[in-house]
């Protein structure tokens, strides 16, 4: 038997040469990390100017580094530059190509460095661009509801709990409600700028180094705000990632409501919205059918994003200090992750800017159900100052007698509502009908269309300094 076919016979398939080649698939990340090229030259180039500044390498070897790795940030961006698995991953498969152009200057580039803070200092600042990413397309969203929101501030829809109508709202008031979530989306986004605006390089392997270099300065350099305190956790942290994914998986979350409201809104029976043809499709066998493929998409890829963030976590639940190779697992969550995120983003933006609102729908809903029962309680309170349990239960003979007239409330007659409480008067149907009920409620939050208008007033500056 030859050597050839022992080996396909012990690993068989793809991994026919054997255990090199099992390694080399392993432990390779260069097909996914080369995304980080940009942030690790960026890396490379400030880490080398530091090096020249504090006199630990010559000014004309950093000016050919720097050349090199100039060279190569074109290399790789027309699609020139040749990617090795055999080299593992980004910053070898650079720092090789590095070699090749400069010669041994290029050895010189790793002096006071690691592949530990490195990877550590790309990923922050990849994940930080992100971020500032994902800030600007919650503007967008947010300031497309404000605009439905202000179209709206007076368009009464039933408002529900437990799917059940409860009370009537103003589809204004739906729309700020969304606001305010994804308002705070961005808040937390800007939190996790400001938590993880520290840089890592310069922790070298995990311990520091003995060369004098300044951290300060390449922080400086690369944007962040001040090098982190301890070099130890500076390897080994990956908070900032797991705080993305996590501020991702909320985010995601309030998108996957909007989209399952969307799809309810849409449907035949409810008739509330309709969706551009952009983001529905047609049925291939039924022709009547208007599916909301976009928005069913963002309900199921919150699915995928909650994921990598479950994903991450059980990565680093189990790492004992500082770094090990398990932490290159955190890539791929991290990238699709934002990938997914920013279109769903883009999507349910266009989605609430085209979207026909039908109110005729919204209003005739609004008044079925007995929507203003709660209204009818209150006037009986207020105006005649029963309890509000006695009033209740006014109300709910007020209701029985509406089903089995079969009509709304509003549309009993003054008799039928006196032989429940004589005391009720004519002013009585001022509450009962829709409109006058989401007028009325002025209280701070509430659905009043002036108090609507109000919120609406204060979120367009707040979004225009955001
Ligand atoms: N490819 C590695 C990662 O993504 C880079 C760091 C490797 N460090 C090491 N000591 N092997 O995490």
């Amino acid at each position: 038997m030859s050597d050839k076919k022992a080996s396909n016979q012990m690993w068989g398939g793809r991994f026919a040469s054997g255990p090199a080649a099992i390694m080399e698939a392993i432990n390779a990340s260069i097909s996914f990390d080369r995304k980080l090229y940009a942030q690790d030259i960026r890396g490379s180039i400030a880490h080398s100017e530091m090096l020249a500044q504090t006199g630990i390498i010559s000014a004309a070897d950093q000016e050919k580094i720097a050349h090199g790795l100039n060279t190569i940030l074109k290399e790789i961006e027309v699609g020139t530059f040749e990617f090795s698995t055999r080299l593992e991953d980004i910053h070898m498969n650079v720092e090789a190509r590095l070699s090749d152009l400069i010669g041994s200057a290029a050895g010189r580039l790793h002096t006071a460095r690691s592949r530990n803070d490195q990877v550590a200092v790309d990923l922050r600042l990849w994940v930080k661009d992100e971020c500032f990413r994902v800030a600007e397309a919650l503007k967008g969203l947010i300031s497309a509801f404000l605009e439905r929101a202000e179209e709206h501030a007076a368009t009464v829809m039933p408002g529900f709990t437990h799917m059940q109508a409860a009370q009537p709202v103003t589809f204004g008031h739906h729309c700020m409600a969304y606001v305010e979530m994804f308002s705070r989306d961005l808040s937390r986004v800007r939190d996790a700028i400001e938590r993880m605006d520290e840089s890592p390089l310069g922790a070298a392997a995990l311990a520091g180094t003995s060369f004098p270099i300044d951290r300060h300065q390449t922080a400086k350099a690369l944007g962040f705000r001040e090098p982190m305190r301890n070099s130890l956790d500076s390897v080994s942290d990956r908070d900032f990632a797991l705080e993305f994914l996590a501020l991702a998986a909320i985010c995601a979350t309030h998108l996957s409501r909007l989209a399952e409201e969307i799809i309810i809104w849409s449907t035949p029976q409810f008739g509330f919205i309709r969706l551009s043809d952009s983001f529905s499709t047609g049925s291939s066998i039924m022709p009547q059918k208007k599916n909301p493929d976009a928005a069913e998409l963002v309900r199921g890829k919150t699915g995928r994003v909650t994921g990598h963030l479950v994903g991450l976590l059980m990565v680093m639940k189990g790492m004992p200090l500082t770094y090990g190779k398990d932490m290159q697992e955190d890539k791929e969550s991290v990238f699709d992750a934002a990938e997914t995120l920013d279109l769903m983003l883009a999507a349910m933006t266009g989605m609430v800017r085209d979207m026909t609102v039908n109110a005729a729908a919204m209003k005739k809903a609004a008044g079925s159900g007995h929507a203003t029962a709660t209204d009818l309680a209150d006037w009986l309170v207020r105006t005649l100052g029963l309890p509000f349990r006695e009033a209740h239960h006014v109300t709910g003979r007020a209701v029985a007698l509406a089903e089995e007239k079969k009509v709304s409330l509003e549309k009993l007659s003054l008799e039928d509502l006196q032989s429940i409480n004589p005391g009720i008067t004519q002013d009585i149907f001022s509450v009962l009908a829709v409109q006058n009920s989401v007028k009325s409620r002025t209280s701070f939050g509430g659905t009043a269309p002036s108090e609507v208008r109000k919120q609406i007033r204060t979120w367009k500056k707040r979004i225009a300094k955001a």
